[in-house]
């Protein structure tokens, strides 16, 4: 009998594919929707302490390349009701959700990190995600606090003193060179968790014919099929810097996409960019391959974690 059922950081997952920070935006309508379509765990959008206008429009743009949408670009720019108001929007979305429910905080600065951290200990999620790698908003803030192994595991170390035993895992950016380092970091400072990729970039579209960048903020991250290259061999180098377990993302849109992701070191799998190819029910669409990949295949997901690395 195939399983999908996925342990976490001591969360059970119905199947390991989940929605990543930074794609649903309302909390908890369009978080919700994703359950909806088959997810296997939810991560809720980045919380700041301030409530954040975001980014001018447009924010969100597809990328064709050679005729093909082949990619997202996003520059959000964190948008949302800051800690106040996200309060009871979050418990109300782990409340109504029957999936597990990863909460997400990003800071500028650490005690940007520790006053969001003394917020989550009201809300009490699963999971704790430090976003250290938002690549839309360094023109206001600075670098993300992820660029760094040392930045990284300081935050990582200030909000672990906070929260007691809520798992926290850190959020990497492809940007900066050494994410394995940057992870060994995190781990050695107590993260029970990596999510490797955040967006890739920067990136910017022109278009031609207004002779501008597409984007409201001019530059994004980027996301979708054209990256997965890279976020494949993050996590290979995540894997073999670190213990903890990762969650793997970057341009997962089938079930071989999936495996991939896995065999490279991914024990659950976040899909967002598919999303808005797709729709929502590219959860159920990947939980239904999967099931059918490991009966022809023979296989447990626990045995696809990492396999690359032991061939
Ligand atoms: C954004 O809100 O700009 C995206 C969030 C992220 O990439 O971390």
């Amino acid at each position: 009998m195939v399983s999908l059922a996925t342990d976490y950081c001591g969360a059970t997952f119905p199947n390991p594919f989940i929605l990543p920070s930074g794609i649903a935006q309302n909390i908890p309508e369009d978080h919700l929707r994703a359950e909806a379509g088959g997810a296997g765990g939810i991560t809720a959008k980045s919380l700041t302490p301030e409530p954040r206008e975001g980014n001018p429009m447009p924010r969100v743009i597809q990328v064709r390349i050679d005729g093909k949408p082949l990619g997202i670009m996003n520059s959000v720019g964190l948008k949302g009701p800051g800690l106040l108001k996200g309060i009871p929007l979050l418990k109300d979305l782990i409340k109504r959700s029957r999936v597990p429910v990863i909460v997400s905080i990003f800071g500028a600065s650490i005690s940007d990190f520790q006053i969001l951290a003394e917020g989550m200990t009201a809300v009490k999620p699963r999971i704790l995600e430090l976003n250290l790698s938002c690549p839309n908003v360094s023109s206001e803030f600075g670098e993300p606090l992820g660029m760094g192994a040392k930045t990284a595991g300081t935050v990582v170390a200030a909000v672990k003193k906070i929260v007691g035993k809520m798992p926290v895992i850190a959020k990497l950016s492809p940007n900066y060179p050494g994410i394995g380092e940057i992870a060994r970091s995190c781990e050695a400072e107590g993260a029970d968790g990596i999510v490797a990729i955040n967006t890739v970039g920067p990136g910017m579209v022109i278009d031609i014919r207004k002779r501008k960048p597409v984007l409201g903020a001019k530059s994004g991250g980027v996301s979708g099929s054209i990256i997965k290259p890279v976020a494949i061999r993050c996590v290979w180098d995540v894997y073999e810097a670190v213990k903890i377990p990762i969650i793997g993302m970057g341009g997962v849109t089938t079930v071989e996409d999936a495996v991939e992701m896995m065999m490279a070191g991914a024990t659950l799998v976040g899909v967002g960019s598919a999303t808005y190819v797709k729709g929502m029910t590219v959860y159920s669409e990947l939980a239904e391959g999967m099931t059918q990949y490991l009966r022809e295949n023979k296989i447990t997901l626990s045995e696809l974690v990492g396999w690359a690395h032991r061939a």
